[in-house]
């Protein structure tokens, strides 16, 4: 089979379209005809060589490796243990995250049942492969965790704020992977949304439910912005602790990404900030799945490449601004 691999860490060129065998399934697994494989932030940092992460957590890579946890497609073959999923079922799943062994990038996958769920069926195969991470990711910070490991970043569980109408929340990088799916489940729960993000996206999040769009190109939020019970802030890095006036006394931050806030201004403020490690949850993505069926959540698709050139699709990340998902096309 085809498949994407990289034998030494570096840019987006180092990403080969090459021959290697299709994998064998253990117990507990499916092998999937990969139709679509979505492309999330882990994947560009394992194709860095995981310089994102601090020396202390970076685990040993051994080359060559093939990036992806994302995927939707067709069961082609069952482990003789597993009930759960039929040859033919349609399913997608993020798989083995936390880890860097989904190996999603390929035209097949071993995959663990636990990590899927069968496709919605208003979802194409580009657009499931584009939710996985994702909507797991704004449905674990914003819904429910769905397990009770606490956060590698904290060390404490998380326990998402019940939303509910007459809230806010502000979602900063709101045309993101994370992002847009966060306008949503806010919406969906009835919250007024404000989104940040750059100008050219207002239509696409205003169609998603946002109630207000700050365009941080030409507004600073935090100085039009009070009195705001949650901030989902999908762009963290140095500067992300000025959200911290936004937010009233009893409020939350949620960085999905580092950022570093003072634990003394915070206990002052009376803010709490707290995150999490997303992780892989076929149950809740069978649950979310029902959303996208009943039309309360959509998948916004910034471009499709075929696998061969994901190397193009890495490229198109590295210029940013994504307004939803990059995917890749293995069957077309
Ligand atoms: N904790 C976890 O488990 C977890 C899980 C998934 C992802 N993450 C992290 O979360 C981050 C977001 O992931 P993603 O998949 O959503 O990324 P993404 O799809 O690349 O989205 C990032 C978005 O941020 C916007 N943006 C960039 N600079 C901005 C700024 N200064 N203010 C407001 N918006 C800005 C970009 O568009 P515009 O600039 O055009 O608005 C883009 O839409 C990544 O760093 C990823 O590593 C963490």
């Amino acid at each position: 089979m085809k498949a994407i691999q990289f034998h030494e860490a570096g840019g987006p060129d180092v990403l080969r379209y090459d021959d290697v065998p299709v994998p064998e399934i253990g117990p507990g697994e499916v092998l999937v005809r990969v139709h679509a494989a979505g492309i999330n932030p882990p994947d560009w940092y394992l194709r860095e060589g995981l310089t994102v992460m601090p020396p202390e957590m970076r685990p040993a890579l051994e080359f060559p490796l093939t990036p992806g946890t994302d995927l939707s497609g067709v069961v082609e073959a069952v482990a003789p243990d597993v009930r759960e999923f039929a040859v033919g079922d349609e399913v997608f799943g993020m798989l083995r995250f936390p880890g860097f062994d989904g190996r999603t990038y390929a035209e097949y996958v071993a995959a663990p049942v636990s990590d899927l769920a069968r496709k919605p069926a208003a979802l194409d195969h580009v657009q499931a492969a584009g939710a996985p991470m994702a909507v797991l990711t704004a449905w674990q910070y914003l819904i429910d965790l769905g397990h009770e490991v606490p956060s590698p970043f904290t060390g404490r569980v998380h326990s998402p704020v019940p939303l509910a109408p007459g809230m806010t929340v502000l979602v900063n990088g709101a045309a993101g992977g994370v992002g847009h799916f966060a306008v949503q489940l806010a919406t969906w729960k009835g919250a007024h949304v404000i989104a940040v993000a750059s100008g050219r996206h207002e239509q696409f999040l205003r169609k998603l439910g946002a109630d207000e769009v700050i365009d941080y190109t030409t507004t600073d939020a935090t100085e039009v912005t009070r009195d705001v019970d949650v901030v989902i802030d999908a762009v963290g890095g140095p500067g992300a602790a000025r959200f911290l006036t936004v937010v009233k006394r009893g409020g939350t931050i949620l960085p999905v990404f580092f950022a570093e806030y003072d634990p003394e201004e915070t206990a002052r403020l009376g803010i709490a900030v707290s995150n999490i490690q997303v992780r892989s949850d076929g149950p809740q993505l069978a649950t979310i799945g029902r959303l996208f069926d009943e039309g309360k959540l959509q998948v916004g698709v910034d471009s499709t490449y075929p696998l061969s050139d994901a190397a193009g699709a890495h490229a198109r990340a590295a210029r940013g601004h994504i307004q939803g998902k990059i995917v890749l096309t293995v069957l077309p």
